[in-house]
């Protein structure tokens, strides 16, 4: 055994080294210069303003360092230039992350925009600046958590219905590890930023957004993430450095680490750090605290999170649900919060609406629980303590919102299609 210990551990250094070597160099020979280019990965989000700025994300070999985008209307034909800039991606993996805001566009319109002259030309929409009419989006969480083709399923499933954005809830690529540990918190917390992630999950997990999540008429549909337990190494009580690609990969929600987006004056949405690097309570309950109340009269306001308040699987009493009650459902039952999006128990779930862990018609509906590429989602335990669910499910799916002028409605479908809940409010 004591002879075994350290040729197993040689044994799994090369082959880690011997995958990476394979997934790259694949990466590379699909990739690399032709005469229509098109960048390994391109994604979408919104820093700000979604009906008049796009933040476009793109990833490069690193030879190809331009941070150069060209854009027009749809048919204008004439194409106009914005700059922005990269970053190398962490962990010495050889790709470069491209940032570039568009400022200055018309709500509610088609944009072309590509990654250079001799690159391949992609699609996106922005956002309405008045609500006239329905738009939809759609939600979840838990995605690369088994193989790459239940990802792929409910992505493509998802950008069927035509959303115009996609709020990822946490747990992404399943990249990050909780290693058990003798050391104090402080110790582990620090020996993290030296542990490496499973880079080739993000890689992964990009290239299958990229791939898939086009709409029928052939836009990228942005997204809005938040961080989860998966995405951290060490899961919980961490430091932004131990997310180093959550960080760099997207724009939002930021350095921060939560945030909120403004749709005009009709819709906003609140993205939370549910204590993986930035803890629950304190300084991020009292901004939630602050920004929702400065919108109480928005229509619609939705909140995404990782950990669930009102979990269908875990215990009720596990200690960041029960900080998250304490700490952040105050602050959406007083401004009356439309619906908060949770996730990381891996089921399906939706709550009546609360208040004050009762059902009452103007209360704050719960929907999740996380189960967008979890193949084995797990059963809800129901129980008299969880008299809050109104229904509950071992049911992989995503959730697709309709948002209109005075109501909205969910519909929670299946990577096959199949319908497994709806609801109106
Ligand atoms: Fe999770």
């Amino acid at each position: 055994m004591l002879h075994g210990a350290p040729s197993a551990l040689l044994f799994r250094c090369v082959q880690k080294i011997l995958s990476l070597l394979i997934f790259f160099g694949l990466l590379a020979t699909a990739t690399g210069y032709a005469e229509n280019y098109d960048p390994v990965a391109v994604y979408l989000t919104w820093q700000r303003s979604p009906e008049s700025t796009i933040t476009i994300r793109w990833i490069s070999q690193p030879d190809r360092q331009d941070d150069l985008i060209e854009y027009q209307r749809e048919a204008d034909g004439a194409w106009r230039t914005a700059t922005g800039t990269h970053s190398a991606m962490p962990e010495n993996i050889p790709y470069l992350i491209h940032s570039v805001e568009l400022t200055n566009l018309f709500p509610n319109t088609n944009y072309l925009f590509r990654t250079g002259p001799d690159a391949k030309s992609y699609k996106f929409k922005t956002m309405p600046a008045i609500l006239e009419s329905p738009i939809s989006f759609v939600a979840g969480g838990d995605m690369y958590h088994d193989g790459i083709d239940i990802l792929h399923k409910t992505n493509r499933q998802a950008a069927k219905t035509a959303p115009l954005f996609a709020l990822v809830g946490g747990d992404i690529a399943y990249a990050a590890d909780r290693k058990a540990s003798i050391f104090p918190q402080w110790a582990q917390t620090w020996i993290n930023k030296f542990v490496e992630q499973k880079a080739e999950r993000w890689l992964e997990w990009l290239i299958a957004w990229k791939e898939d999540m086009v709409t029928p008429d052939g836009r990228l549909i942005p997204l809005l993430p938040v961080i989860g337990n998966h995405d951290v190494t060490g899961y919980f009580g961490q430091t932004p450095a131990q997310a180093p690609f959550f960080y760099s990969l997207f724009a939002m929600p930021g350095p921060q680490g939560y945030n909120v987006l403004d749709f005009g004056n009709y819709m906003s949405i609140v993205l939370l750090d549910s204590g993986h690097t930035h803890p629950v309570m304190g300084q991020q309950a009292q901004w939630l605290t602050h920004i929702l109340a400065e919108r109480k009269d928005i229509p619609h306001k939705f909140a995404l999170y990782h950990v669930p308040a009102y979990p269908s699987v875990r215990s009720f009493q596990n200690k960041i649900c029960a900080q998250i009650r304490q700490a952040w459902v105050p602050a959406f039952e007083q401004s009356h919060l439309t619906a908060a999006f949770e996730n990381h128990d891996h089921a399906y779930k939706r709550t009546f609406p609360l208040l004050n862990g009762r059902s009452v018609p103007k209360g704050v509906v719960y929907v999740g629980d996380g189960a967008w590429g979890v193949a084995k989602p797990r059963k809800p335990k129901l129980s008299a303590k969880r008299g809050y669910l109104a229904y509950a499910a071992a049911k992989q799916h995503f959730i697709h919102v309709t948002v209109e002028p005075d109501k909205r409605s969910i519909k929670a479908i299946s990577s096959n299609g199949e319908l497994i809940d709806e609801y109106s409010w």
